[in-house]
């Protein structure tokens, strides 16, 4: 058990890859993108991003200040690590350049998680410390209302150029249109991967989230209304499909009040 830990940041050093964003089905070559077909963001562009590094130095998922001290990202970007493995980078454009560095107190996964397989990919990370705001530091609102079609969404994140490739130095934000659930689980062939708990978002082949955006934000109109789950690599010509955080609002609220453990 003690190896584990220094062994699982050797690996994580070695790589230099991000195991974010899972990838479901044929893995295919792509030429892609870091968030495939991105922009780079201006400085101050989405400060509620954070970078969670393994260790500091190490990006592995993004995710998004909800308050003082609370993170919002996937659960399968936290499901493996103890809290000591969760460092919190906020503050900046460039994950390798923090503002500032938090650590996690509290891992708080969604009971559900990955059941059924890929659902209630979700979780929340408590910090030891409350986060300073400033100008490049700030909490992202909860979503008023659900996502609908002619919303614009923007994802940011330092996800990768290439399917499992290493990490954008700076961080890259991308324009999204949302894709009702129904077409996007006609496009999936149905799968039983996408449900209420989802949401689409595709603007066109060449673009979209890679390895390395994982838990990531999606933004329409100042409001958080998704967290990077799963798709093909990488911009590929498919939606991608993240958590629906105007569905999860509820256990959002719960947890962060301490009014809800996992029962089993
Ligand atoms: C941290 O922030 C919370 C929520 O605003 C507040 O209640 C608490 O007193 C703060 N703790 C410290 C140590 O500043
Ligand atoms: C859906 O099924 C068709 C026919 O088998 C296949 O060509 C297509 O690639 C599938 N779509 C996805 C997203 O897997």
């Amino acid at each position: 058990m003690q190896l584990l830990y220094p062994c699982l940041i050797f690996l994580l050093l070695q790589s230099g890859q991000s195991q974010a964003k899972r990838l479901v089905g044929p893995a295919r070559e792509a030429t892609s993108s870091r968030i495939k077909g991105g922009q780079e963001a201006e400085t101050g562009f989405a400060p509620y991003q954070v970078s969670l590094q393994p260790v500091v130095g190490a990006h592995n998922c993004g995710g998004a200040i909800l308050n003082e001290q609370w993170i919002i990202t996937a659960g399968h970007c936290v499901e493996t690590f103890v809290p000591a493995l969760v460092n919190v980078i906020t503050g900046t454009n460039r994950w390798a350049e923090p503002g500032a560095v938090y650590y996690t107190a509290e891992i708080h996964m969604h009971c559900m998680y990955d059941q059924p397989y890929l659902h209630n990919d979700i979780a929340l990370v408590k910090l030891t410390q409350n986060i300073t705001f400033n100008e490049l530091t700030q909490p992202i609102k909860l979503p008023t209302r659900p996502v609908r079609e002619g919303d614009e969404i923007v994802l940011t994140g330092w996800g990768a150029e290439e399917a499992y490739g290493s990490s954008a130095e700076n961080l890259q934000k991308l324009s999204l249109g949302f894709v009702p659930l129904d077409e996007c689980k006609e496009i999936f062939n149905q799968t039983s991967s996408m449900g209420v708990g989802h949401i689409c978002t595709y603007s066109r082949e060449g673009e979209g989230a890679c390895h390395g955006d994982s838990g990531g934000p999606l933004v329409s109109d100042g409001q958080l209304v998704g967290l990077v789950n799963w798709g093909r690599p990488c911009g590929v010509g498919l939606p991608d499909v993240q958590a629906n955080v105007w569905y999860y609002l509820d256990w959002i609220r719960r947890r962060i009040s301490g009014n809800s453990k996992c029962t089993a």
